[in-house]
């Protein structure tokens, strides 16, 4: 039985950015933003609307999903983070914490649930993961992050 957990505590910036560390996808500055979207959020900064999920292990996260509505659209929200911590993985964690998202995304009137990802070949494994959970890659811009390094959009309809 898998607990989640939605309020925010002062030391999941840095459990954050642990955990997104760890999954050594992630650059330098990306993890700062990672880690900077709980910290505006736990500050209840104007016009920061970011949702969380949280998976606890014994040894800090296991699992985190930050998601939110898209400003400008109806019912559209973005998972801006996804991760599952490397010593947890396939072991439909990263499932669970998926399906748990869409449930609250829906519970806010979420309508459609977007995903933008790298199109790098150590994103395969999440590539592979959205289209298990029946989410239709939309797009695909080369070089958008970096020569060689295309965005993939996927999307799901709720
Ligand atoms: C993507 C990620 C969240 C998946 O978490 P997970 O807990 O390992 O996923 P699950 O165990 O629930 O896997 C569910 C299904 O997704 C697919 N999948 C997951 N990892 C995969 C991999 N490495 N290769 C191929 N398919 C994979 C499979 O269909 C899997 O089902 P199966 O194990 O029965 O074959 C995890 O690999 C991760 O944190 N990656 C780094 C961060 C990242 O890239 N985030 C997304 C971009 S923001």
């Amino acid at each position: 039985m898998i607990e989640f957990r939605s309020g925010l505590r002062e030391s999941d910036a840095e459990a954050v950015a642990r955990i997104v560390t760890r999954t050594g996808v992630f650059s330098a500055e990306e993890i700062e933003i990672a880690r900077s979207l709980v910290e505006e959020t736990r500050a209840g900064l104007p016009g920061a609307d970011y949702r969380f999920l949280f998976v606890d292990g014994a040894a800090g996260l296991d699992a985190y999903t930050c998601f939110g509505p898209i400003p400008g659209t109806q019912n559209r929200y973005e998972l801006y983070w996804i991760a599952v911590d490397p010593a947890a993985r396939r072991r439909g964690l990263g499932q669970a914490l998926i399906e748990e998202t869409e449930r609250a995304v829906r519970a806010l009137r979420g309508t459609h649930l977007f995903a933008h990802t790298s199109t790098r070949d150590d994103y395969i494994p999440a590539r592979a993961f959205y289209v298990a959970h029946g989410y239709v890659q939309h797009a695909d811009i080369p070089d958008y992050y970096s020569d060689g390094d295309g965005m993939a959009i996927y999307g799901k309809r709720l």
